[in-house]
């Protein structure tokens, strides 16, 4: 159905349902007072925090805040558009929904329907070419050779475009009118400087996939040489039916075998669609020649909570899968997933699962690498892990995509995995990440001058905070040295720091006599020389806190770490000073 809804009809609608029994044919409610409640169908609950207000004829959930009319409700419940969900209410009253037309509208609707047919009158031409065409059996060859049964040929309504100039031209188009909609459908080509034919078919001795919408109508072909010759494949150009970067091959046939989808795997071409298919693995879609966009994936995710991306394992693959992931990020509300399958070098899903067979390679998709995952092993690979700077480098890299994460159990789980891994604390991270992005635009090069470090939220800007931020190196490095203790004889530790004049700092230089005089090889033997003493209790609870640097990286960091508080150190001194001279210069002054 298209066209507008009257705004007359929805209000009527609305005024003669009753939320409580919309809501009541999915939830069980319970009268409370004027209103009703029930166990939130949106998230998990235990105790009922869902509420229906007839009076207002408006529900809302003081739980995760979802809310609105009958039809709002329908649409969340039912995962569908505001005309479905208003179709469906009509449907539960008997009522039928009536439709408006604009003129325009109405025109556009017949010129589009034009097309749609000469696809279909095409797609039959085509199909009954591989059954009848004398050079039938070449092509019938290459199918049967690539492993494919007469039954998927069907299932996907492959075809042949016989060779020759003016073969579906001579069939379809005899009239002006019918020869129009062949060119305006893209099956023909104009070209008035060829005398002979100035206009002719575009697919010419090439075996067909036809391309059809979610409805089943089909909206564009790819054609296929038989054999090895350039290029490959054709497709229809954009026409006013087919938009080939919104386009997913292989939807309809998917959604026809498999009757509850639970995941869709992306693929890169038709014939891995087909292959799998063939291989009992109903659920694939390809792109058509193009990257992924977010809308083919705002268009999976309607259908199935889980997409998983198939891409090759070398270079060119990962990229495309991390341009993949860019486009996922925005969408991964809680609930849905996104994963990636690298295949093997030189492989792609129609030789794979060929070589491995069907059970593998469904296997395969069950271990596919999930999104997080990816997502700092990609980040973490263009960064020195090992030092400091690297790790900003990380958080720098990380922000500016953790912010497009929507709000939910991914977003905070990601934001989780980068503190860890780079032992800075949230508040910090977002911070540095704007400050970081000004100060990279004049010194692209330029080292993250005040590292920072462990769980502590840190404002470098002022005073206070730099204190507290010298406080959790201390305590990183006083980690540092527990996990190996042998550094502390390798690495020079600047006794200016001591003038730091905090705790921490003392703690520390306690630690590194410590560890020089127990002469210490282990975490275990340097917390066992100590056992018992107050010193030794307050190790144990540093040294409880995760681990995040590995074990390579220990000595490079802390002598980052110190080198780091003895500018610090150094700083301060020279502001005393400064201080000390003012206040004699005052003091003169004065007198
Ligand atoms: P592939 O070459 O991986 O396709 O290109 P395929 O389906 O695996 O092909 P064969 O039959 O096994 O060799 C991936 C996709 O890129 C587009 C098509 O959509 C194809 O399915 N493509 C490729 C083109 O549009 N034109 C080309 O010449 C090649
Ligand atoms: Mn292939």
């Amino acid at each position: 159905m298209s066209g507008f809804i009257p705004q007359s009809f929805i209000d009527d609608l609305l005024s003669r349902a009753d939320i409580v029994d919309v809501v009541g044919a999915c939830v069980t409610l319970r009268k409370t007072g004027k209103n009703y409640s029930g166990l939130c169908p949106f998230h998990q609950e235990k105790t009922p925090s869902f509420s229906v207000e007839p009076a207002k004829q408006f529900y809302y959930c003081f739980g995760c805040g979802k809310g609105g009319n009958a039809i709002g409700f329908i649409m969340d419940y039912e995962n569908i558009e505001y005309p479905q969900a208003i179709e469906s209410l009509a449907n539960s009253m008997g009522l039928e929904v009536p439709r408006e037309e604009s003129v325009q509208l109405q025109q556009q609707r017949e010129l589009n329907q034009r097309l749609y047919d000469v696809l279909q009158d095409a797609s039959n031409y085509y199909q009954q070419q591989l059954r009848k065409h004398p050079e039938k059996n070449t092509v019938i060859k290459y199918l049967k050779d690539r492993g494919l049964s007469g039954e998927i040929a069907r299932d996907f309504k492959l075809g042949f475009a016989p060779p020759g100039w003016q073969n579906l031209l001579g069939k379809l188009g005899a009239t002006t009118d019918t020869k129009k909609a062949l060119l305006n459908a893209g099956f023909l080509i104009e070209n008035p400087e060829n005398k002979r034919n100035p206009i002719y078919d575009r697919f010419r001795n090439r075996i067909m996939f036809p391309i059809r919408d979610q409805r089943g109508r089909v909206m564009a072909f790819g054609g296929r040489v038989i054999g090895d010759d350039k290029p490959k494949y054709l497709n229809s150009p954009e026409t006013p039916v087919f938009h080939k970067g919104e386009e997913l091959y292989g939807l309809y046939e998917a959604k026809q075998k498999v009757r509850k989808l639970e995941r869709i795997l992306i693929v890169e071409g038709y014939m891995d669609v087909i292959a799998l298919a063939q291989n009992d693995i109903n659920y694939c879609v390809a792109t058509l020649g193009t990257a992924t966009s977010t809308s083919h994936l705002k268009k999976l995710f309607k259908l199935v909570p889980e997409i998983v991306f198939c891409f090759d394992g070398d270079n060119a693959g990962r990229d495309a899968a991390w341009r993949a992931l860019q486009q996922a990020i925005p969408l991964m509300e809680d609930g849905r997933s996104a994963r990636f399958l690298f295949l093997p070098d030189g492989e792609d899903p129609d030789s794979q699962v060929r070589q491995i067979g069907s059970k593998a390679f469904v296997n395969s998709i069950g271990k596919a690498t999930q999104l997080a995952e990816f997502f700092f092993e990609n980040l973490c690979s263009q960064v020195d892990m090992e030092s400091l700077e690297g790790k900003a480098k990380l958080g720098t890299l990380a922000m500016p995509l953790i912010k497009q994460f929507p709000a939910g159990l991914l977003h905070q789980l990601i934001l989780d995995q980068l503190a860890k891994i780079t032992g800075v604390d949230l508040d910090t991270l977002s911070k540095m990440s704007e400050e970081k992005s000004i100060a990279t635009e004049s010194h692209p090069n330029a080292p993250a001058e005040q590292p920072v470090f462990v769980n502590k939220p840190v404002d470098t800007s002022n005073k206070k905070a730099r204190t507290k931020s010298t406080h959790s190196a201390c305590r990183k490095a006083v980690n540092l040295i527990l996990l190996k203790p042998g550094i502390v004889n390798n690495v020079e530790v600047n006794s200016s720091i001591r003038q730091l004049n905090n705790s921490d700092a003392d703690l520390l230089f306690e630690v590194i006599e410590l560890a020089k005089n127990t002469a210490a090889k282990s975490t275990h033997e340097l917390l066992a020389s100590i056992y018992g003493t107050p010193i030794g209790s307050q190790l144990i609870q540093l040294q409880d806190r995760e681990q995040i640097t590995p074990a390579s990286g220990i000595e490079s960091e802390f002598k980052e770490i110190v080198q780091y508080l003895a500018r610090i150190a150094k700083r301060k001194e020279t502001q005393n000073a400064l201080l000390a001279e003012a206040r004699k210069k005052l003091a003169a002054k004065k007198q």
